[in-house]
């Protein structure tokens, strides 16, 4: 059955109208207590007004902003080098996982990264009726031309060391009918590239029709090349990066020789069970996605990356690799990643750019770096805990706070309360009825 459609008015020029009238069409139309509803996005505004005008142009429709908190996770040693890592999220035990995690390997010799690649891709779909052969030739005449017209647009970021590596055609018709590719492999320096990588393929795109539609050897019918659409690929395996831990086991702590083995098969099961794999990586994501927002990269491309990346061969599979040689316990992962240091946000939000301060503004290679250690740190944590304790004795206790807010708990019963439950499990029945004994007191 077709579910009734709610009829809250249709509008038409929202976009054109001044914020107050957006605020107050949507408190009219949409919320039971208009008042309150424009209250509530009111609040969230800045007193700043230059600051709140910065905020509302970075997308359309802005009504106000939505607060997350941002937080440090420190004692993070990688590569030799001290790094306190800022960290956006809502979820209450991330931050300090990482923190445990960087200040459990800062004395075990820290966190080890390194580069295997920077190249992404981008890709012209098109559809090409006609000679194969003829098309390769064309593909194999035109190259340089293609590669010449796109000079106004890699200018600077070939200034930079960046630009367009390597042109191919790909053949893709036993997919889908008349279905070829160009695929553009790039370099974008301390870009994340997307914009450039677009235009650039653009332009590839317009070349590419122009070229043919003047090339002889081509019959009428040849010459119509056909764009479907020219985007650059979130499937970034040429930009990737490796993270690593190791000690001797003996390291590990009292029961070292156990944790390690344990972690190891908990490794081996997110490889083989996909259902294990999800979570294993998705806590993997939570160090990733918490200092890419904090630093204003893409999480959602490198979300998406990464886990096309998890399922390269056919299965989704858990990222990280964890062994036992000679002694020593070795935990590792590798992710595809495409961040920026420059571009986007980086310079205009101001607490991304004091995210990139603090983080001592590292280049787009020493950021990637420090991704994949802050999603090896999460994994260390995650594991270490379901594998020993559990994790909802760390989880819970940091969610005390939440429930107990959500309690309405006065600062003075918060602190009884957070006593009370160093000793005691955590739960949300088991809070409210401590709380209520303790208010009867
Ligand atoms: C929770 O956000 C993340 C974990 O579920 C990750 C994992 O299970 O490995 C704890």
């Amino acid at each position: 059955m077709a579910n009734k459609r709610v009829n809250n008015g249709l509008v038409s020029g929202f976009s054109k109208k001044s914020k107050q009238e957006k605020i107050k069409w949507i408190s009219q139309t949409c919320f039971a207590n208009p008042q309150l509803a424009k209250n509530i996005l009111e609040t969230y505004w800045h007193t700043d007004e230059k600051l709140q005008r910065l905020h509302d142009e970075f997308i359309e429709n802005a009504v106000s902003n939505f607060y997350l908190p941002i937080a440090v996770a420190p004692n993070f040693v990688i590569n030799e080098k001290d790094y306190v890592l800022p960290m956006v999220t809502e979820e209450s035990s991330v931050v300090a996982a990482s923190a445990n995690a960087a200040k459990f390997w800062s004395t075990r010799g820290g966190f080890h990264a390194e580069i295997i690649g920077t190249e992404k891709t981008g890709q012209v779909h098109f559809l090409f009726s006609g000679s194969h052969q003829k098309l390769t030739v064309f593909f194999n005449t035109v190259k340089s031309k293609l590669l010449k017209e796109t000079e106004g647009i890699t200018k600077n970021m070939r200034k930079r060391g960046g630009g367009i590596v390597d042109i191919e055609l790909i053949d893709s018709k036993k997919n889908l009918k008349d279905y070829y590719q160009l695929q553009v492999l790039f370099e974008t320096a301390d870009a994340m590239g997307a914009n450039f990588i677009n235009s650039c393929l653009e332009q590839l795109a317009k070349t590419l029709q122009d070229q043919a539609a003047n090339y002889a050897p081509f019959s009428e019918s040849e010459k119509q090349i056909e764009v479907v659409m020219s985007i650059l690929s979130n499937y970034t395996p040429g930009s990737r990066v490796k993270a690593w831990v190791s000690c001797p086991i003996s390291e590990l702590g009292e029961n070292g020789n156990i944790l390690a083995k344990k972690i190891i098969q908990a490794v081996n099961i997110a490889h083989h069970n996909p259902y294990r794999a999800v979570t294993h990586n998705k806590g993997i994501m939570n160090g990733i996605d918490a200092l890419a927002i904090a630093t204003g990269n893409d999480f959602r491309a490198i979300e998406a990356g990464v886990h096309a990346y998890a399922a390269q061969d056919g299965q989704y599979r858990g990222l990280s690799k964890a062994l036992i040689k000679n002694k020593t316990f070795w935990f590792e992962l590798e992710v595809p990643l495409a961040v920026g240091t420059v571009g986007g946000l980086t310079k205009l939000h101001p607490l991304v750019k004091w995210s990139h301060e603090l983080l001592q503004n590292p280049n787009a290679e020493e950021l990637m770096q420090i991704f994949a250690v802050s999603g090896l740190a999460q994994n260390f944590a995650a594991l270490r805990s379901l594998v020993t304790t559990g994790i909802q004795k760390g989880h819970m206790k940091m969610h005390l706070l939440n429930i107990l807010n959500q309690l309405g708990a006065t600062d003075s019963e918060k602190i009884a309360m957070v006593d009370y439950f160093k000793k005691n499990v955590v739960s949300f029945n088991a809070v409210e009825q401590e709380l209520e004994a303790w208010r009867k007191t």
